[in-house]
């Protein structure tokens, strides 16, 4: 059982700053750095630091070939990532005094995904091999059809939200993780009990990894509700928390691990993260946890 992560990867210029910018406003940042990211790069990183064997597919430009390597000295392969015409993903990061962030995203290379290269790219994988998405890369609906075709699990993280995720064929999803703002998109509810209470009915098949920031988690793992908090840290950058619990989650389903260790330790890998800076570089390894 591999898992094939169809993701993004960006470079993320990370500026700190007093307050995040307002409309109009101009600000001097106090800092900027450049750090390897994406969601689907740290989920790559997140899965291999905590063990897993993961393969990664998708595209960026002559300027991210640094992140093609960077990924493979982290142990992932990397043999379906290709270099396409133009710029690689960016994003803009504000990192302000309290942690947190916002982020404008370019997709560049990101959104040039062709159907004749993903069919290549699953033509290696088939059934009970993952296939994990996110929402930063284009052709996801076409993805997710081919790979319910080759009896693949299916792994999806909603994000970031837009109006083209309502049209995905969300029921071929064996996982949904998302957070708790996600969920509203989804369900039009606030309550987390009742966000998962509306997708458990409308994809009874359906696992759900719903995250709530500081009051943890909730998982739905098809017969029963588990909960786990936060293990509480001094906040420096949330920038790619969500993505170091994702990757530690889906690791240890790999793993065949018990839940209430998985989700314990992909909530102590997540905490780790947030008390370091950048994305990428601040996923823990499973021996820091
Ligand atoms: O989830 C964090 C990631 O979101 C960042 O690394 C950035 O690239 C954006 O994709």
């Amino acid at each position: 059982m591999r898992i094939l992560n169809y993701g993004s990867l960006n470079l993320d210029y990370v500026y700190q700053v007093p307050h995040i910018l307002r409309g109009g406003e101009t600000l001097a940042a106090s800092q900027r750095d450049i750090f390897f990211g994406g969601k689907g790069l740290n989920q790559s990183v997140a899965l291999a630091r905590a063990g897993a064997e993961v393969c990664h597919a998708g595209c960026i430009g002559e300027d991210g070939t640094a992140m093609r390597d960077y990924l493979r000295e982290n142990g992932v392969d990397t043999a379906y990532i290709s270099v396409t015409e133009g710029s690689s993903g960016h994003t803009i990061i504000q990192v302000e005094g309290s942690a947190q962030n916002c982020i404008l995203l370019w997709g560049g290379a990101n959104r040039r995904q062709e159907r004749t290269k993903i069919d290549r790219v699953l033509e290696n994988f088939g059934e009970g091999d993952f296939l994990l998405l996110q929402n930063e890369i284009n052709e996801i609906p076409y993805m997710m059809e081919q790979a319910h075709c080759r009896g693949m699990h299916i792994a999806l993280n909603p994000s970031p939200i837009d109006e083209q995720l309502m049209h995905f064929p969300l029921e071929l999803a064996d996982y949904l993780l998302l957070n708790e703002i996600e969920g509203n998109a989804f369900t039009g509810e606030t309550k987390p009990e009742i966000i998962l209470e509306k997708l458990k009915e409308r994809y009874p098949r359906m696992k759900v990894l719903l995250t709530l920031g500081s009051d943890g988690c909730m998982y739905w793992d098809g017969s029963r509700i588990f909960r786990q908090g936060i293990y509480p840290v001094k906040a420096v950058d949330t920038t790619a928390a969500g993505d170091t619990f994702t990757g530690y989650f889906l690791a240890g389903i790999l793993e065949g691990r018990p839940t209430e260790e998985i989700l314990r330790r992909s909530a102590k890998a997540a905490g780790i993260a947030v008390s370091r800076q950048g994305a990428a570089p601040s996923i823990p390894t499973a021996d820091e946890l």
